[in-house]
């Protein structure tokens, strides 16, 4: 069992999950592909409770992407009712938990109903400092790295600053997930090894695991270990190993 041989002193503070495979668990087992995302609902409750057990302090998950929009009407449809309705009852036992709701992602195109619900837990679970669960909806990182730099030309057109002077953290301030640290694991599901325009910039040194557990089969024994496997990492960050071990 990997639960049991985790190190409790090194388990990551940020897991982001591309959470994949729904559509064919569905077709697997002869269901309707919103039965397979109803059960990836149900996968994402177990990792989430996982998390907060080992004191993960942020979870990210991808929930829907700026391009899951071009699916068929009724598939968005069920997903967006599934995914407010999901967040709205799940929450009401975790908010009690310490756990608070965030999103990242490009808000304008949701629905004002979807919205609303969502802004409702946001605001409820905004004093929480146990577990952040950050659930990336209608996100898309290219999107999310252009916004930024419109944002910081808009700063630069009301207040000149010298270009030349702009850090990283500049650039990172302006990005949805300007208070988040980086992740340092990425997991996705499903045997697919992409990262389909996903947190392009905060992963540039994160540690990728990849397992073809479609994302409904995915339980609490998967997600240790994919953290178990990190652990057994070294994140060298461009250095020598020898480095590393010196330090
Ligand atoms: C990818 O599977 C999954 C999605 C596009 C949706 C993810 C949504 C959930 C897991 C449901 C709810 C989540 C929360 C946070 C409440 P796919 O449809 O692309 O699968 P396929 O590649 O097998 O077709």
């Amino acid at each position: 069992m990997f639960k049991e041989q985790l190190d409790h002193e090194r388990i990551p503070s940020h897991v982001a999950v591309i959470m994949d495979g729904n559509g064919r668990w569905a077709k697997k087992h002869g269901k309707p592909r919103l039965e397979g995302h109803a059960q990836g609902a149900k996968a994402a409750r177990g990792v989430v409770e996982t998390a907060h057990k080992l004191g993960i302090k942020y979870i990210t998950l991808y929930a829907f992407s700026l391009e899951n929009w071009n699916r068929p009407e009724a598939e968005v449809c069920g997903l967006m009712s599934l995914l407010t309705s999901s967040i709205a009852r799940e929450f009401n036992d975790l908010i009690k938990n310490n756990v608070r709701l965030l999103t990242i992602g490009d808000s304008s195109f949701l629905d004002e109903n979807v919205r609303k619900e969502i802004d409702g837990v946001v605001n409820a679970s905004a004093k929480n400092t146990g577990l952040t669960v950050v659930i990336a909806l209608s996100y898309g990182s290219r999107n999310e790295i252009l916004n930024a730099s419109k944002k910081l030309l808009k700063k630069y057109e009301e207040k000149p600053f010298d270009i030349s002077s702009l850090s990283e953290k500049d650039f990172a301030d302006c990005l949805y997930t300007a208070q988040i640290p980086d992740p340092e694991l990425l997991i996705r599901t499903s045997g697919e090894y992409r990262i389909s325009n996903f947190l392009l910039w905060q992963i540039s040194y994160s540690e990728l695991y990849f397992t073809d557990t479609l994302w409904p089969d995915f339980s609490e024994e998967d997600f240790c270990k994919a953290i178990y496997d990190y652990q057994q990492r070294e994140r060298r960050f461009g250095k020598t190993s020898e480095q590393i071990l010196a330090e």
